[in-house]
């Protein structure tokens, strides 16, 4: 049985310095299905991050609703929106943040370690998630001595290493060289199968969107449906 995990109705985001309002998003409405792996392509300023930003809580929008998980969290207050985002939610980004002075292991179990959660439980998390993204031989290793792709894979396990309901990624590929951005696509399609885990991606590569179970088009600030 397929159930909607996100839904988005009418969503608006304008910027607004004080002299001009900038539309990034017009009037949006999206659903996503729990377990789907969704693309999100355009141009060059489309939306494309405004619109992952709206639905992974980073932002909030100008109007319009969004649910996930059941849960109106567009009214959320700060703190309820903060702790929504760490109980559901992982993101992985174009730059992948890791800490420079903390192994593979350590980077993956900083989360789960804040978090209060026993030792040998957070480790033994970090491992189960190590292993899944094929680095359990780089544990220890620091960020210095992995690949690019490695690094990312290393930033892809810390999103998931609390098991979050979806994960947010915006153009997780873009400093990678190919072979490295193949194995991170192939890896998210794995991690869908495997574990069912939800994934929203925007990216420019249309073999990658391709990948995906759906291509969401994003043009000026609306979803170009003719693509769809
Ligand atoms: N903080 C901001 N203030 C004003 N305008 C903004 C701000 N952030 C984004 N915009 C504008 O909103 C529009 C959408 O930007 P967004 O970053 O979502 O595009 P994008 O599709 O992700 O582009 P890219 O592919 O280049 O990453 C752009 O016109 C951009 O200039
Ligand atoms: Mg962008």
């Amino acid at each position: 049985m397929t159930c909607i995990i996100i839904g988005a109705k009418n969503l608006e985001r304008v910027y607004f310095n004080g002299v001009i309002k900038t539309y990034a998003l017009k009037n949006i409405s999206l659903n996503i299905n729990g377990g789907e792996f969704v693309a999100i392509m355009g141009p060059s300023g489309s939306g494309k991050s405004t619109l992952l930003h709206q639905l992974g809580l980073l932002d909030i929008p100008t109007k319009g609703e969004i649910l996930i998980d059941d849960e109106d969290v567009v009214n959320l207050s700060d703190d309820e929106r903060t702790r929504f985002r760490l109980e559901k939610l992982g993101y992985v980004f174009q730059s992948y943040n890791l800490i420079p002075e903390l192994t593979t292991l350590e980077n993956v179990y900083i989360t789960p370690m804040a978090q209060g959660i026993p030792t040998e439980k957070y480790k033994e998390m970090a491992k189960d998630i190590l292993n899944k993204v094929g680095l359990g031989d780089r544990m220890n290793h620091y960020p210095s001595e992995l690949s690019g792709g490695q690094q990312q894979r290393v930033s892809i396990a810390r999103a998931l290493v609390n098991k979050p309901k979806i994960l947010y990624a915006d153009e997780p590929t873009a400093n990678l060289d190919s072979d490295s951005s193949k194995e991170t696509i192939k890896l998210f399609r794995q991690l869908n199968k495997e574990i069912g885990q939800t994934i929203v991606m925007v990216t420019h590569e249309l073999d990658e969107g391709k990948k995906a179970d759906r291509i969401v088009w994003v043009k000026d600030g609306v979803l170009d449906t003719d693509k769809m």
